[in-house]
């Protein structure tokens, strides 16, 4: 059975207290289990203070964006050689709002994932179509280029670690989440599209999250399909008991 992946993204929210409390109110409260994890990405500015509140945690800590090389001019930017020397363990790459403002693109996600396995950081890969694309019934082929072009040139080893978030970009924010078996469709498709591209075997190892408006009301019917792995809350990770009853969701069901 593939692991399950709760992770939070808490994009540009919070203040230093206001994260610090959180850390606080779950770190005893989510336990370790062979079957799920749990991991919050917080804003950069506070991961050294949440990898020391979540220590002696079961929480993983990971990173919402990084560059592509480990160090050099480049205002503002944070390396994965800088997330590595934290012990920062994941880092989610091409984020939909990371497409659409910052200019990632297809080849330099292509180039972070290479970046984050060189620095042992797990990539949480994200993909997903807009709404003018699910409508005009391009959704597969729209995700499977981005899955193509993100894994292009990486190793069979390193792909079967790699977590992929399918997040269509509709779904995201808007309270609008995809039915779980129109998710459960798509991340089927990824996982064939890793199987063409490798072996059933990496793609039976890869882990799909499913992320859109996921909140402790919907995450259970999403996590009993099958190809759904996991979750990439946003919203909903911003509340201490919505993200420890999120996890919880995922040693629940079978
Ligand atoms: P949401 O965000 O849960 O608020 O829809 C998900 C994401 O952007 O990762």
């Amino acid at each position: 059975m593939r692991k399950r992946i709760i992770a939070g993204n808490w994009k540009m929210y919070k203040t230093s207290i206001e994260a610090a409390d959180f850390a606080d109110k779950i770190k005893d409260r989510i336990k370790t289990s062979e079957h799920v994890e749990a991991v919050i990405c917080p804003p950069a500015i506070y991961l050294g203070d949440l990898m020391q509140r979540f220590e002696t945690s079961a929480v993983k800590v990971g990173a919402q964006t990084m560059h592509d090389t480990d160090e050099g001019a480049f205002t503002g930017e944070v390396s994965p050689a800088m997330l590595e020397d934290l012990g920062v363990q994941y880092v989610i790459i091409g984020h939909s709002e990371r497409r659409q403002y910052f200019n990632e693109t297809d080849e330099t996600v292509n180039k972070k994932v290479h970046a984050a396995f060189q620095h042992h950081l797990v990539p949480m890969i994200c993909v997903g179509e807009t709404l003018e694309q699910r409508e005009s019934m391009e959704t597969v082929s729209v995700v499977s280029e981005q899955v193509e072009k993100a894994f292009a040139d990486l190793s069979a080893d390193l792909a079967k670690q790699a977590v992929i978030a399918y997040e269509p970009i509709w779904a995201i924010g808007t309270g609008k989440t995809a039915t779980a078996e129109d998710a459960n469709e798509v991340c089927g498709a990824i996982r064939h599209k890793i199987e063409t591209i490798y072996s059933k075997d990496v793609a039976d190892a890869v882990r799909i999250q499913y992320g859109g408006s996921v909140k402790p009301e919907n995450i259970e019917e999403l996590l009993s399909k099958e190809h759904i792995d996991g979750a990439l809350v946003g919203g909903a990770s911003l509340d201490p008991e919505a993200f420890i009853k999120l996890a919880e969701a995922g040693t629940h069901v079978e």
